[in-house]
């Protein structure tokens, strides 16, 4: 874990309250997927976290939605502009461990971290299909960023309007795509009805509010069966079976 300087190459927005971060930097960039970065704002104590959605030899590509002060001082931010970011954090997916066909299910910007992680599983000679669930068409981002790398995309959406109507369980109900591993990221209540839902075996991304975001402060502590946890450093990547729903 390092301190790095980037830069910011583009900020724009891709879909509602939901922009793309091009960064890049003088040096050489080492993230999984699953793994985040924090981000240092002018003016704001602590930083913020945001998963690495792609990695390029100088740099990252992050999805981030406007929610706070935080993000909406990163949305006013202009190419050109400098950033330092605590790098690279957590743990990450293990594309090892799937056979030879994932099911990455991503709720909202939850697709963000497994657009990477279906570049590794791609790049392992493995094969994957998504499932990302948005609340309406106007929020659906990397669509098709996923269907460039070859991956076939099924989307739902809570109010029919694009893809299935309803949740990504419905989809998977519906779909029976072949699988032999899971890895989802996304709101709480999806990725629980998702891993009581699924049997195969399958990783979970969660998220807590996070003070040092380095594994120092115990801030974003959180029960699993095999105790307290950190989502920060011993996460926030977990198998579903460690998770305490
Ligand atoms: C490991 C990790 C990865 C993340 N990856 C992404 C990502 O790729 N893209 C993205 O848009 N966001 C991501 N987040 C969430 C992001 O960090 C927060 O949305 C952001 O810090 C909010 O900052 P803010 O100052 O704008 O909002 P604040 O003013 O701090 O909060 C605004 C609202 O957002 C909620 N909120 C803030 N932080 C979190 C959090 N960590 N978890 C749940 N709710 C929160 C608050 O409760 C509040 O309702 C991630 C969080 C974690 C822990
Ligand atoms: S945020 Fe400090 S230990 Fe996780």
């Amino acid at each position: 874990m390092q301190k790095q300087l980037f830069h910011i190459e583009s900020n724009a927005p891709v879909a509602r309250d939901t922009f793309r971060l091009v960064l890049r930097t003088d040096a050489g960039v080492a993230v999984r997927s699953g793994q985040f970065v924090d981000i240092a704002l002018p003016g704001r104590f602590l930083r913020r976290p945001i998963s690495v959605s792609d990695v390029l030899p100088d740099g990252v590509v992050l999805y981030y939605k406007v929610v706070g002060e935080g993000t909406r001082d990163l949305a006013a931010m202009t190419p050109g502009q400098s950033l330092e970011l605590l790098l690279p954090l957590g743990s990450g997916f293990h594309p090892e461990k799937c056979t030879a066909d994932a099911l990455l299910i991503g709720g909202g910007l939850g697709a963000a971290p497994l657009y990477l992680l279906a570049r590794e599983l791609l790049a392992q000679g493995k094969r994957a299909t998504a499932v990302l669930g948005f609340n309406k068409a106007d929020e659906i981002c990397l669509k098709e960023e996923f269907r460039a790398l070859g991956v076939p995309v099924l989307i739902s959406t809570l109010d029919g309007s694009v893809g299935t109507k309803g949740f990504v369980t419905d989809t998977i109900a519906a779909a029976w795509p072949v699988f032999d591993r899971f890895y989802t990221c996304g709101p709480l209540p999806m990725m629980k009805a998702v891993c009581e839902s699924l049997a195969a075996p399958g990783e979970v991304s969660l998220e807590e509010r996070m003070g040092c975001g380095a594994g120092f402060c115990y801030g974003c502590t959180v029960i699993t069966r095999a105790g307290a946890r950190r989502v920060c450093a011993d996460g926030p990547v977990f198998d579903k079976e460690e998770v305490l729903w």
